[in-house]
């Protein structure tokens, strides 16, 4: 969609779905987003409209059965990883893709200590012998500010807290130099003081290794303050597709709009003003309505938009919407009815 260099990984029309009991669940429905080095881009969306989805088809995680990558494609150094065989894949994951996720205890194994386990990352990616591996495990540990490294390679993930086990993903996520980190809610257990040391964390590292960045997140602030561009997901589409500054200068859809008016602002002095939270919930992925998958609870809908799906088409430069009606500037008169 975008290329300020060319782009590392290219995703067109990606399709995942979950076939179930209660029909198909079309959980990832036709998305195309490309990544370049040296640039985050931010997915965001309610929970349920897809990240994770689209996240673990990149690198082929997703469980089959019940889920399939139905069609599309993801361009990744020549090769398209929809199709690639396994044993291709192997190589990629955790070394030229790695991944982050929002509860580390989940991805260390709780009977290593946490040196042994970043080590065990440079002897499978990159055949270092044990001394080798154990000194690039404490460089790692250094690399995202762990104090006292040589102490803390030897301790067990349950000896850490949450987010000094999240510097240790983020050290195994980035010990095998991985073109690309994909970052699934890597911050939404921990505080806010820690959310944003990881965050800068994250930053720093992105431009010390010159490697691209799939940061999701169900929070647009968190995604505004990380970002170089922005993907809007809902119902399993991309609504809306800009730089990070331009969503928040002129967003154009109803919908992050409305993910913009829920994030709360302080005003009067230091109170938080209380969030407009968007009415209704996100539609089930096996049941979408007809046409606009926002329509139902959109202020602006009009009866093409319960009838067709609107393309995500090109608004300004550099700037997509998926909306009829993004061009008749009506939806801050309709809000301010609405509130
Ligand atoms: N293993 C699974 N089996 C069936 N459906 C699934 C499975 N994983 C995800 N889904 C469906 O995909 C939708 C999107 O999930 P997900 O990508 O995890 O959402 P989120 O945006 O919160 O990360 C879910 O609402 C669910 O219906
Ligand atoms: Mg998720």
């Amino acid at each position: 969609m975008k290329a300020m260099s060319p782009p590392l990984l290219e995703v067109k029309n990606l399709e995942t779905h979950f076939f179930t009991d209660d029909g198909i669940s079309r959980a990832v429905d036709g998305i195309s987003f490309s990544l370049s080095r040296g640039e985050t881009l931010g997915m965001v969306g309610e929970s349920g409209c897809g990240k994770s989805v689209s996240a673990l088809s990149i690198l082929r995680l997703i469980p089959e059965p019940p889920g399939r990558i139905v069609s599309g494609q993801i361009l990744f150094d020549g090769k398209d990883l929809a199709s690639l065989p396994e044993r291709d894949m192997v190589k990629i994951r955790g070394n030229r893709i790695s991944m982050i996720f929002q509860e580390p205890m989940t991805s260390l194994n709780p009977v290593y200590t946490i040196g042994d386990q970043i080590a065990e990352a440079f002897r499978i990616h990159r055949g270092y012998s044990g001394k080798k591996a154990r000194e690039e495990a404490l460089f790692m540990l250094n690399q995202v500010r762990i104090p006292d490294p040589e102490k803390r390679a030897l301790q067990y993930p349950h000896e850490l807290s949450g987010g000094m086990r999240q510097r240790v993903m983020i050290a195994m996520a980035l010990a095998c130099r991985p073109d690309i980190l994909i970052a699934d809610e890597p911050t939404t257990a921990l505080d806010v003081t820690v959310q944003a040391q990881i965050m800068n964390l994250i930053n720093e590292l992105k431009s010390r290794y010159n490697a691209a960045i799939l940061f999701i997140s169900h929070n647009l602030g968190v995604i505004s303050e990380i970002s170089d561009w922005v993907m809007v997901m809902y119902a399993g589409m991309i609504v809306e597709y800009a730089r990070s500054s331009d969503i928040f200068k002129r967003p154009l859809h109803p919908y992050t709009r409305g993910l913009l008016r829920a994030l709360p602002r302080l005003e009067e002095g230091e109170k938080i003003k209380r969030l407009n939270a968007i009415k209704g919930s996100v539609p089930d992925p096996a049941h979408h309505p007809p046409g606009c998958r926002f329509h139902p609870r959109c202020p602006g809908a009009v009866p093409d938009c319960v009838a067709n799906i609107p393309p995500l088409s090109g608004a300004m430069e550099s700037h997509f919407v998926r909306c009829f009606r993004w061009k008749e500037d009506i939806f801050q008169t309709l809000e301010r009815g609405a509130s």
